[in-house]
Order: C-alpha cells, then structure tokens, then sequence
C-alpha cells in the first residue's frame, strides 16, 4: 500500500460521520498525532478523526473500507514501537475523546472502560473503591488503556501480577468492515471456543479498534516494601534476580537499573537525592506487596539475605512515601531521561530469567564488536532488557547500514537463549523487519491468514507487525 491521500469527497463523508468539529485537518494537529515515543519517527496521517463513540468509530471504519482508506488507531502516544505512526498516511483514529471509566462493578471486581482512558486514572479512580488495576507501564500517567491493549503493555508490576493481556475479560471491537462486536464475556473463566480477546490484546491495531474493554480488578495491596541495591558488577545483580524467585519470594517489581541509566535519569529529573557510589555499577529496585506488614519483612529479610550472597553493597530501604516516590520516578524516568540526552534506538528483549545475565554479557560483546555503548535497564525478574543503544559519535551510515546487522545480532542471541523480540513494546513499524527471526514461514502464514480474514483490504493500520 503506497500514500494514500484523503479526498474532499471523503472528508465531508467523514464530517457527517462525526460530531462537528472532530475531523482535524490543520497540518500542525495532523503533526500532533503524527509521533508518538518511537526514536524520533514521524508520519502524520492526511486527517485525524477524534470520535466520541463506538458508533462513530464504526461510521469512520466504514467510511474508510469503502474508499480503501487506511485507518491508524492512535492511542495517548507514547508507544516505542511506532505502532501509532500512521505510515500510509490515511485517517489518524484518535481515541483520546473516549475517555470514560463506565461502570466500577464492585461486586464482580471489574471495570468497564473506553480506550481513552489514562492509565493512572483508572488506577485511581478504582483504588478509591479499595480495588486494584496492576497493569503500570512506566507511561502510566499519559499513556491510555486502548495503547496498553493493543500492545500488550506490561511495567514493574508484571512479574508478579502479568501483563495486560492477563486482565482482559472481554472486548468491544470495531472490526475493518465497521461491524462491531464482543470477543468473550465478563466472566473470570472461559472455554467457550477460539479466545478472541487474548488474539485482538497486542494486535496494535491490525485486526480492528478496540472500543471498549472489561478488565479484571484485584483487592488493592494495604502495604509495601521498597529497597535499591547496589552492585559492582551488573551481571552478579542479574544473577541475583533469579535466585529471588527460587527462594520462593514473588516481588510486585524486580526491576534493573546499569549505572548509566541513573546517571543520565538524575541528571534528568530534579529532586531525586540519591547517592551512588563511584563503585557501583548496577542497581535492583525491588518491591514486595501484600497484606499483611510482618509477611513484608520476612520477605524482605529473604531477599536481603540473597542478594548478599550475590554480592551487593549497602542496601537502601525506602523509609517514608516520598522516598518511595523518588526511588519510583528515578527507575519510571529512565527511557524520557535517554531520549532528551541522546539519540538511540531501543530494544525490549525478553529472554527467560535465568538466561538474563548471558543477554547482558551478549549485548556488551556485541556493542564492544561493532563499536557502540548501550545502556540497559528494564523487568529483570521478567527477564525483560530494554537496551538502548546510544548514537553517540557513530555516523549515520553506520547507523543505517551496520546497527541493522548488530541488532539482528542482538535478536538472534535472544532467541537463541530461549527468548523473543519484544517483552512489551511491540513489533509495530520498527522491529517487522526482525520477525523471521522469531517465527519460521509456518507461524507467519499462519498470522497472515488471521490478518487476512480479519481485514481483507489490508486498511487497519497497514505496515505493522507483520513483515512485508
Ligand atoms: C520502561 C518502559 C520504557 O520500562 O517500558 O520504563
Ligand atoms: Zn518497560
């Protein structure tokens, strides 16, 4: 599919179909939702529809399959993966406009939202009823729940609570033709044919829009424990994070910090007093939760006891909220901290735990191999890597030409250590051409079909996921 443009015809079409005023067309609102977090990427869609119901969106979706439109669903933008980037140009979808939380149901513990809603708050807003939505991507305070599905998002919290596809019950969904419809039911179990809602959770937006969604809630944690620990040598610290578990502790957050995310994070943001040794190298951020406090500190004296013998320095335990707070925004600011400073590309490798440290030391040979500094952070007890590799001084034809070759280096040790391309970012635009990588011939026909019979005119945001 090459650019397609929008014409009159279709704009006054697409006006009708939508309350007055939500079809955007000025160039500095198609730039708007043109970009989302993705390195510097930016692909303006040729207008943006802003509706405010499934209805329109269907309306829109219709519109669109008539005249061979491509449709771009457009969440809170923060994606790293460019599956918001309206590559084809076409209509840029804007959920930002369905943004209501509809019903709290107290007495099942669900929750049933339209996509726009922020992340934190629904977390809020369910937490004031005693209720707990675990899914928190570090974008939690701008990213969307339509973003979080159509990604799959995941966040500190997955490793012991999962990943947003693990909260799914049942979605609305337009699908490409305009139809709408539910893919499951709100019921906490379900066998009752081929799962929809877990096929269309991290579809980014191929198979259709997510118009609605029923997510599970938990009872909110009463306490938690909080502590940062310190290490010379960034791979003893992932050796520790697998001991944790086979200690029998579930952390609420096991999370990875080298020492130059921190530097650059605390250079970054004000206010957070942390002091960091010349000596240290790496950090764990380690949370538990639960009920009961006396259950917290012999969890916390568990770990203790693991990471000394893995060799940590001195041990922070956060003391007050605010401490908490620093400790948080230090790890949560990471990726924002690397982007204002420098231009990168970034990976969200996932290996299985135990395999963490060996993707560590793999990354650093490969980066001293082709000759570029990386710095790595992420879900260490997810065995989740976000590696950042900086630009620095490399020219831009190595940037074009050999970072390609380093990076399918990067993807084929992942996969060779049991692991796959992205824990929770996505494929969208910038990791399809890495997909034979993960999926032989057989699986990629396989998904071409889905992709096929969801959407035979190839309009629901076109160049995504799949490879070319
Ligand atoms: C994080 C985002 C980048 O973990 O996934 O901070
Ligand atoms: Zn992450």
């Amino acid at each position: 599919m090459g650019l397609i443009t929008v014409d009159q015809q279709v704009r006054a079409a697409l006006r009708t179909a939508l309350t007055e005023g939500d079809l955007l067309e000025a160039q500095a609102e198609r730039e708007h939702y043109g970009h989302d977090e993705t390195e510097d990427l930016r692909f303006p869609p040729d207008v943006v529809v802003r509706p405010r119901t499934t209805e329109e969106v269907a309306r829109v979706v219709r519109i669109c399959a008539e005249h061979r439109i491509p449709i771009t669903p457009i969440g809170g933008r923060t994606g790293l993966s460019g599956g918001a980037l309206s590559v084809h140009g076409g209509v840029g979808l804007a959920l930002d406009r369905m943004d209501r939380i509809e019903r709290i149901d107290e007495q099942n513990q669900q929750v049933t939202v339209q996509p726009g809603v922020i992340t934190q708050v629904l977390m809020d807003a369910v937490a004031a009823k005693g209720l707990y939505y675990a899914p928190d991507p570090s974008s939690k305070g701008s990213c969307t729940i339509g973003g979080n599905l159509a990604e799959n998002a995941g966040g500190p919290r997955a490793v012991k609570y999962g990943v947003t596809r693990d909260h799914v019950l049942n979605l609305q969904v337009v699908l490409p033709n305009g139809e709408v419809i539910w893919t499951g039911a709100n019921t906490l179990k379900n066998a009752t044919g081929y799962d929809l809602t877990r096929l269309l959770v991290g579809s980014e937006g191929t198979l259709g829009v997510i118009t609605k969604a029923v997510l599970r809630l938990l009872p909110l944690p009463k306490a938690s424990r909080l502590m940062l620990v310190p290490f010379k040598s960034p791979i003893q610290a992932c050796e520790a994070v697998s001991a944790v578990f086979r200690a029998g502790i579930t952390p609420s957050a096991l999370e990875f910090m080298e020492r130059e995310a921190i530097d650059f994070t605390l250079e970054h943001v004000q206010g957070i007093n942390i002091p960091v040794p010349d000596e240290v190298q790496a950090h764990l951020l380690i949370e538990v939760d639960g009920l009961h406090e006396e259950v917290l500190l012999h969890e916390c004296e568990t770990i203790l006891a693991v990471m000394e013998t893995h060799g940590c320095g001195e041990v922070l335990f956060a003391q007050s909220s605010v401490e908490v707070d620093a400790l948080w925004r230090l790890r949560r600011n990471v990726a924002v901290a690397v982007k204002a400073h420098a231009v990168y590309k970034e990976e969200d490798t996932v290996v299985p735990r135990f395999a963490l440290p060996q993707l560590l030391a793999g990354v650093k040979s490969i980066g001293a191999k082709y000759g570029f500094r990386s710095i790595c952070y992420g879900h260490a007890g997810d065995g989740n890597l976000h590696i950042n590799i900086l630009k620095d001084g490399l020219s831009d034809a190595f940037w074009q030409e050999e970072l390609p070759k380093a990076i399918r280096e990067l993807f084929t040790l992942t996969v060779e250590l049991g692991g796959t391309l992205s824990g929770e970012h996505g494929i969208g635009l910038v990791q399809r051409p890495y997909m034979d990588l993960a999926f032989d011939r057989t699986q990629l026909d396989l998904m071409r079909g889905i992709k096929q019979l969801f959407d035979p005119l190839g309009i629901m945001n076109p160049g995504k996921v799949l490879p070319g």
